[in-house]
């Protein structure tokens, strides 16, 4: 079966007085249907600019600078704006940080989640409040809080409204980016066992962004790691955690305490991700990487497929797979 999502070969840039700013670089990646699938790594390397590049939320100066997101089937960088409209929501929802971004400050969350309905199943009047009051059962908020505006409920709440309202209409695809970092980690715990209960019970997709490795390590079946704009390894979870091959993977995991076993020395990555209007020759990592080749500062290294078919490398340390990495590649096509 085909995956639910496939991005390929996008591009999203910032014009500014500096230069081009080249957020994401041409990824490349796909999520299964009803898979988690993760999005890492550090501060500005354009998680959030992929997510909001795959659900059409880029405002100027952003711009998509190329290549194709289908969901389902659907190419969604050239569907006309209205038909757009019906997908957000139905297909594809997002949660965001704050959910004061979420939210429309003067209407109860009443008026919210059943608008939400109605927009795209005008007939169900009827049923709306009755199924506003079931979404507040499934994020376990009392039914009466749907008379109160944002502002009257908690950050930990309104996140909950915020995922009713993203389940309202069964969606294929969640985005969620970094949905709960605003909270509390006693309330992040329990909206995170919420969702993956939901999602459990519903079978729908999650795109999913956070700072936190560990818990994404946790939460993911699939994971893919980015730097300065680039794609550098996707692979399952597990090994991810295990046998993590880019280097910057490696240190990224290093940055963190380890989720059981001995205690170690963090180490973390020594220097800081490169200007991305002038990005470095080769690697992007390289001026960071503890294992750079010549090659690497100046042969940009391809995310090719593991022998196994599991994962994607790109880093020219893998470069002794060529051959079984090319025949994987061909393979997959
Ligand atoms: N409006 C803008 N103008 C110019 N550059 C921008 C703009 N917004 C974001 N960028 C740049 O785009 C890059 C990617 O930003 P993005 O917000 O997608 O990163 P991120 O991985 O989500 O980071 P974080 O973990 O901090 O949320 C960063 O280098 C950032 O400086
Ligand atoms: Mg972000």
């Amino acid at each position: 079966m085909s995956a639910l999502l496939e991005v390929r070969e996008l591009s999203v840039e910032y014009p500014s007085a500096r230069g081009v700013v080249k957020a994401v670089d041409r990824i490349s990646f796909t999520i299964g249907r009803g898979e988690i699938f993760g999005l890492a790594g550090e501060s500005g390397c354009g998680k959030s600019t992929t997510a909001f590049g795959i659900c059409r939320l880029l405002r100027p100066p952003a711009r998509l600078a190329g290549g194709s997101v289908r969901l389902d089937g659907v190419e969604l960088t050239a569907l006309p704006e209205d038909e757009f409209d019906k997908l957000r929501w139905a297909k594809l929802s997002i949660v965001l940080q704050s959910a004061m971004n979420n939210l429309n400050p003067v209407m109860t969350i009443r008026k919210q989640l059943t608008d939400a309905i109605l927009a795209h199943e005008p007939d169900a009047a009827s049923a709306a409040d009755a199924r506003a009051a079931e979404l507040m059962k499934l994020v376990d908020l009392p039914a009466d809080r749907l008379n109160s505006y944002p502002h009257e409920l908690s950050g930990g709440m309104r996140q909950r409204v915020v995922i009713a309202m993203a389940m309202a209409l069964k969606p294929s695809l969640v985005i969620m980016d970094e949905p709960t970092t605003a909270l509390d980690v006693v309330v992040q715990h329990g909206i995170i066992r919420k969702m993956m209960e939901l999602q459990r019970r519903f079978g729908f997709s999650i795109l999913f962004i956070t700072h936190d490795l560990p818990l994404m390590l946790q939460m993911c079946d699939r994971i893919g790691i980015m730097y300065a704009g680039k794609l550098v390894e996707t692979a399952p979870a597990s090994r991810i955690l295990k046998e993590p091959k880019h280097p910057y993977t490696q240190g990224l995991l290093d940055s963190f305490p380890a989720l059981s076993g001995e205690k170690r020395r963090l180490t973390g990555i020594p220097g800081h991700p490169p200007d991305l209007i002038r990005p470095p020759a080769g690697c992007r990592f390289q001026p960071r990487c503890r294992r750079a080749m010549p090659p690497c500062l100046s042969v940009e290294p391809a995310l090719l497929p593991d022998r196994d078919g599991l994962g994607k490398v790109a880093c020219h340390l893998y470069g002794e797979e060529e051959g079984a990495r090319e025949q994987a590649s061909a393979a997959s096509e």
